[in-house]
């Protein structure tokens, strides 16, 4: 799992007006451009137009927080995944927050995870337990079964190609105590990084579990990056609350630059 570049992918969730989210793309896109690591953020979808724009000078790119399974139609209120095309490089599919707070269950990530493939948009297709769900040991079963179900539609040169996020639903911030709140240990993202690649291999063999990316995303901020970016397997991370600000973010990127990819330690 050495030499891979790192990914630090900011999502903003419900925060920033337009105006607010473009003048931060600005903000970005006149940072120095660092080859060793992609870095893409997650504005609300009303900015994601001016925000790419802002970007589009640079090596950053867009996420989609989220979109529908469906091409088009009368479906009032959505956004289509080909309508995201040529604006979002990536898009968030099964985000704790759209499975818990929205309901969306495994079989609809399942059709929205074909949908995105079938748009060219890259899905990031996050899983992770609730605090009851570990507390009684079942973080393999709900990994897997979330992985099971929700990958059911791709083939597996298409699962190499997708991104899955290790989000643990006890970690996440809720926006602000990011840097209090408690982060997942290595060790546990290391399990879990593990749990989710021998899924992949046994459903759709070595080569998909090697290739597909798994991101660690909960309560990530500049004081655990480099510990929670150096677990084997682990090719970045998904920022919330840090993705808010320009000093909790960009730290975060310039020292997932710094690592040593061929040996995963911090370069002198
Ligand atoms: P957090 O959010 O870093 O604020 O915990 C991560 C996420 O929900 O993607």
């Amino acid at each position: 799992m050495s030499g891979r570049k790192k990914l630090i992918f900011g999502n903003w969730k419900m925060h920033f007006s337009v105006k607010q989210a473009a003048a931060f793309a600005s903000r970005l896109a006149e940072k120095p451009k660092l080859s060793n690591v992609t870095v893409a953020v997650s504005p609300a979808s009303v900015a994601l137009t001016s925000v790419t724009d802002a970007l589009s000078d640079s090596d950053i790119a867009t996420i989609a927080q989220n979109a529908y399974h469906q091409d088009e139609g009368a479906f009032t209120g959505e956004i289509s995944m080909p309508m995201l095309s040529g604006i979002a490089k990536y898009v968030l599919v099964g985000h704790s927050e759209r499975r818990h707070v929205f309901h969306e269950a495994n079989e609809l990530l399942r059709a929205k995870m074909a949908a995105a493939v079938r748009s060219g948009i890259t899905p990031i297709y996050c899983v992770g337990e609730t605090l009851v769900e570990r507390e009684y040991y079942h973080t393999n079963i709900v990994l897997s079964h979330q992985l099971e179900t929700g990958l059911a539609d791709l083939t597996a040169e298409e699962v190499e190609r997708i991104i899955i996020a290790y989000e643990p639903v006890w970690a996440l911030s809720n926006g602000k105590d990011f840097s209090k709140h408690k982060s997942a240990k290595p060790d546990d993202v290391k399990k879990a990084e593990e749990i989710i690649r021998k899924n992949i291999k046994e459903l759709y063999g070595y080569d998909a579990a090697n290739k597909v990316k798994v991101l660690y995303g909960g309560s990530s901020n500049p004081d655990n990056a480099v510990s929670l970016l150096s677990v084997d397997g682990i090719d970045g991370l998904l920022v919330g609350g840090a993705s808010l600000s320009m000093a909790t973010f960009w730290p975060i990127v310039e020292k997932a630059s710094k690592l040593d990819i061929k040996n995963e330690n911090l370069k002198k």
